[in-house]
């Protein structure tokens, strides 16, 4: 029987970003809550959060992040599409599928959606990995994408967010490797869940908090039980941010255990560069930890040869704690500016228009309905009928 190649290298070659249309301000929504601004802006860290046009989901997000991937290599070795979210449009039918058909992929193509809150993202990069270790001539597109709501006039509400994250999975990767040693914790919490009827999640928000405290550092005590390196050996580490100073605790905690004072100073060093885009695109559940590693690669020093820590916490809970390390030369796939523009080129709305957004909801009795262009994205939800999504390129697909 043949074995798997441990010396092999799987990892991340490439990796696009991909967010909604419009930009609410938190200092609009602080003044709507009648909270002072500093809570959002200071005290989460937050200035801005991406709302959804009507006709964006997490189907054309993540088929905007991924074409860029697409345009960019052979199509042909991507063998399976890993659709990780926690804000389906389908109780049975994988979201993948409908990428996948978007992109024009073969369809010798297996197509899947995975689940486990925020941290649906890290089990499909980690599902590839196997794959790719199986059949080194495969790739693998695993795409993070993502809804962020809450009940309006909640606490939660200052957390939202949207984006989609695709991650091209190979072996011989050219941005990093997925180092071999991962540490894991799972427990049966309630701190975040949505049942079926809900569109909204059930939360305990400082429950919440705490739980991913414990499970980061449950996770990093597994990582390093299982021989990974030490906390000195990262160049940075990412986390998942729900709201960027969520990853401020998380890293002051996992310095706390090993002594090392938490000031300030070092706790920049370590995750400033990280928080750029999450701080204004807000919550991005299964995409965050990986906006955050955009933001990482944007923002810094060349990282070559260097490696970053990663946690992935998704509430009820599971969380991993693993290393990248940086291939050289990675920085010449980085699509920096493309990402900056997909944040900066989002149209700012009020707090009235944001709620009219809000508002808008598709037929669920079967009848159709014609969405009016709203957003601005390569991909659009065009109508609604017999219970059936109907997408549609609003731009060819580069071959
Ligand atoms: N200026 C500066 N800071 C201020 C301030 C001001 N005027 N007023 C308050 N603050 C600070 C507070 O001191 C606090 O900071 P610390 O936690 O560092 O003390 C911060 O602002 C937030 O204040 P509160 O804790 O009082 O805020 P809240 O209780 O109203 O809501 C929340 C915060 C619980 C995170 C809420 O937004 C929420 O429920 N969000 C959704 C759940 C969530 O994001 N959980 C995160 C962990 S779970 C996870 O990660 C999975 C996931 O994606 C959902």
């Amino acid at each position: 029987m043949e074995g798997i190649d441990v010396a092999l290298t799987v990892g991340i070659h490439d990796i696009a970003l991909a967010t909604g249309h419009y930009a609410l301000s938190l200092e609009d929504l602080a003044e709507r809550h009648g909270v002072d601004p500093g809570k959002y802006t200071v005290g989460l860290g937050q200035t801005t959060q991406t709302v959804p046009a009507t006709d964006e989901d997490i189907v054309t997000m993540a088929a905007a992040a991924a074409k860029q991937i697409i345009a960019e290599h052979d199509a042909g070795d991507i063998r399976t599409v890993l659709l990780a979210t926690e804000t389906g449009i389908d109780q049975s039918k994988a979201a993948a599928v409908y990428v996948q058909d978007l992109l024009g992929l073969s369809s010798s193509t297996r197509a899947v959606e995975l689940k486990q809150a925020c941290y649906g993202g890290t089990s499909a990069l980690q599902f590839a990995a196997g794959l790719v270790h199986r059949d080194p001539e495969q790739r693998v597109l695993v795409l993070a994408s993502d809804i962020a709501t809450y009940d309006v006039d909640s606490a939660g509400e200052a957390t939202q967010g949207a984006a989609a994250v695709a991650m091209l999975v190979s072996a011989d990767p050219a941005v990093a490797v997925l180092e071999p040693t991962s540490g894991l914790y799972t427990a049966n919490v309630q701190d975040f869940w949505r049942p079926n009827y809900r569109s909204t999640p059930m939360v305990d928000g400082k429950l919440s908090v705490s739980l991913y405290l414990e499970a980061a550092e449950q996770a990093w005590k597994d990582y390093e039980a299982r021989g990974g390196r030490a906390i000195e050996d990262f160049a940075a580490f990412c986390y998942h941010q729900p709201f960027t100073k969520m990853a401020y605790k998380a890293h002051a905690r996992l310095l706390e255990i090993h002594g090392i004072d938490a000031q300030m100073a070092r706790l920049d060093a370590d995750l400033a560069h990280t928080t750029s885009y999450n701080r204004l695109i807000g919550n991005s559940y299964t995409a965050s930890l990986y906006v955050a590693l955009l933001s990482l690669l944007d923002h810094a020093e060349d990282l070559s040869g260097r490696s970053v820590g990663m946690l992935s916490y998704g509430s009820g809970c599971v969380a991993e704690f693993f290393g990248l390390s940086m291939v050289p030369g990675y920085r010449q796939r980085l699509r920096t500016s493309s990402n900056q523009d997909a944040i900066a080129r989002r149209e700012s709305i009020s707090y009235e228009r944001y709620r009219a957004i809000r508002d808008f909801e598709l037929p669920e009795d079967g009848s159709s309905t014609v969405l009016e262009v709203d957003g601005a994205g390569g991909f659009r939800l065009r109508a609604v009928t017999e219970h059936s999504r109907m997408y549609e390129a609003c731009h060819p697909i580069q071959a």
